[in-house]
């Protein structure tokens, strides 16, 4: 079994629910206390043994790849002044152990993922949504991957989330079940409320088999009108393992406006440093 050594970010979204904040900055580069939400997701990648990372990128979003790189006169003034530099340690990759990939019209998660098949080449491989915050010891994708050691295939993360909520979510149509990982034997985009077939939406981590790609190319359009990760993977069913991993932890969707907040508020109750200022405040409130 081949390891998972590559993951893929598409961050070519618009961001349109968070404007005006997004209209200049991209709406992965939202900081959740200090550190922007793409690199959680980079973060996670590392701890998971991943080396390789690939964004899938879109016009408007050159402040991520100035994150993950030198800032030459920062560095250098900061140096001079004798000020660490440990809170920029982690922005950096090993020379050549990071592409992008420009996704020109923003048709779907699918299409985001099929535009980074090149670089993916014939190995498994990891997506992450930043916008899905996932905080776990160990992280959600390590979780995954020890999964993936296991089972082989494919696999995905699952949440549960209440019933009124599994519309604006892939669901998994789930088959034996033991508590942790459950087997995969359908997956929808986004069901029409009342008829979703669990309530076991899919976080936004993926580990998939280089397949997906070819199944990708001739994949039409679904929910929304975008060519949807999630329809494409429904056809592997059967021909692969495919496995939904529970993740044991915290999830905070920060594509929404109240699950940014909440990340925000949990977050910086887990910062020494400003906890007890923010409870107090909290309290307060
Ligand atoms: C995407 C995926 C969906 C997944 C969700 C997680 O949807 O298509 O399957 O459950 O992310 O946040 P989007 O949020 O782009 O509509």
């Amino acid at each position: 079994m081949k390891p998972v050594r590559k993951a893929v970010f598409p961050v070519g979204g618009l961001g349109t629910r968070f404007l005006p904040a997004t209209k200049a900055i991209p709406k992965e580069m939202l900081p959740v206390v200090d550190r922007p939400l793409i690199q959680y997701a980079v973060d996670e990648a590392r701890e998971a043994g991943i080396e390789e990372m690939i964004f899938v990128t879109g016009r408007g979003k050159s402040a991520i790849e100035d994150h993950f790189d030198i800032a030459f006169e920062l560095e250098k003034t900061m140096s001079e002044r004798g000020k660490a530099t440990d809170a920029i340690e982690g922005t950096r990759f090993a020379p050549g152990a990071v592409s992008y990939v420009r996704q020109q019209d923003p048709i779907g998660l699918g299409h985001a993922v099929w535009c980074a098949r090149h670089i993916v080449g014939d190995e498994p491989f990891a997506i992450f949504l930043a916008d899905e915050l996932m905080i776990g010891q160990p992280g959600c994708m390590k979780q995954m991957v020890e999964a993936y050691e296991k089972t082989g295939g494919n696999i995905v993360c699952s949440y549960e989330v209440p019933a009124d909520q599994t519309h604006k979510y892939g669901v998994i149509d789930p088959g034996s079940d033991d508590g942790r990982l459950v087997e995969v034997k359908g997956l929808v985009e986004k069901p029409e409320q009342g008829s979703a077939p669990s309530n076991l939406m899919i976080p936004g981590r993926y580990i998939l088999q280089p397949d997906v790609m070819r199944v990708l190319e001739d994949q039409g359009r679904g929910a929304g009108n975008e060519i949807q990760l999630t329809d494409a993977m429904a056809q592997m069913i059967g021909k692969q393992p495919f496995h939904a991993l529970r993740f044991t932890g915290d999830r905070f969707d920060c594509g929404s406006k109240a699950g940014f907040i909440n990340a925000q508020i949990a977050l910086a109750l887990r910062h020494d440093d400003i906890a007890d200022r923010v409870r107090a405040f909290i309290a307060e409130l």
